[in-house]
């Protein structure tokens, strides 16, 4: 019998550190496993371009023996304004009601110090926003740049495990992480 799990993700994040690239990098990364671990991955992209709502939406679909698991990640271009329409969950006029998140992923730029503060921001806006406990990832991105990096890795280490976070480095260049990231996000929520 097997068992499917929807996931709702939102990726988060300062303009420019990365989000996108991650995402693009994951999808080579889960075919690159499919064929090395027979992990069973489809990958779908639809690009969101309307005027009001500038989101991108990437569907993923995993299978961990009898489970199988989607997850709908939503990359809101680091707006806080169109994020907030992501995050929230709310019942709408038709009485249909929007999914709330089941997990974040906040992404900084270790070579940019305003990249870090934003994603401190975005926790406090997660705490007000999701309605309970969200599994939060945080990844440390462009650890290829690692000789022009600002932000102290004990430093970021230390509040990620404050916010009960996992911190993992990642590289949408070179790839590094960033499947060791979106594992981990769904077996955290797997187990929650
Ligand atoms: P917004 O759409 O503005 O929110 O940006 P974003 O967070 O989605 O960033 P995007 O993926 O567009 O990447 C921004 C720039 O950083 C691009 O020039 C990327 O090529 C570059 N970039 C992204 N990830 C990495 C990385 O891991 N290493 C390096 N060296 N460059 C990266």
């Amino acid at each position: 019998i097997m068992t499917t799990h929807d996931f709702k993700i939102v990726i988060l994040g300062e303009g420019r550190v990365g989000k996108t690239s991650l995402l693009i990098r994951s999808i080579i990364e889960y075919f690159f496993c499919q064929r090395t671990t027979g992990l069973y991955v489809q990958n779908g992209f639809t690009e969101l371009q309307q005027s009001t709502i500038q989101a991108s939406f990437l569907k993923k679909k995993l299978n961990f023996g009898s489970t199988s698991v989607c997850l709908h990640i939503w990359d809101t271009a680091g707006q806080v304004r169109i994020a907030r329409l992501y995050i929230r969950s709310k019942k709408k006029k038709e009485g249909k009601e929007r999914k709330a998140i089941d997990g974040a992923v906040l992404v900084y730029d270790i070579t940019d110090n305003a990249s870090f503060d934003k994603v401190q921001r975005w926790v406090e806006e997660l705490k007000i926003m999701a309605k309970r406990d969200i599994v939060i990832i945080m990844a440390a991105n462009k650890q290829d740049m690692i000789s022009n990096q600002r932000i102290d890795a004990a430093k970021a280490h230390s509040f990620a495990s404050k916010i009960d976070a996992k911190l993992i480095g990642t590289s949408a260049k070179t790839g590094e992480g960033v499947e060791t990231l979106f594992l981990e996000l769904t077996k955290q929520i797997l187990n929650q």
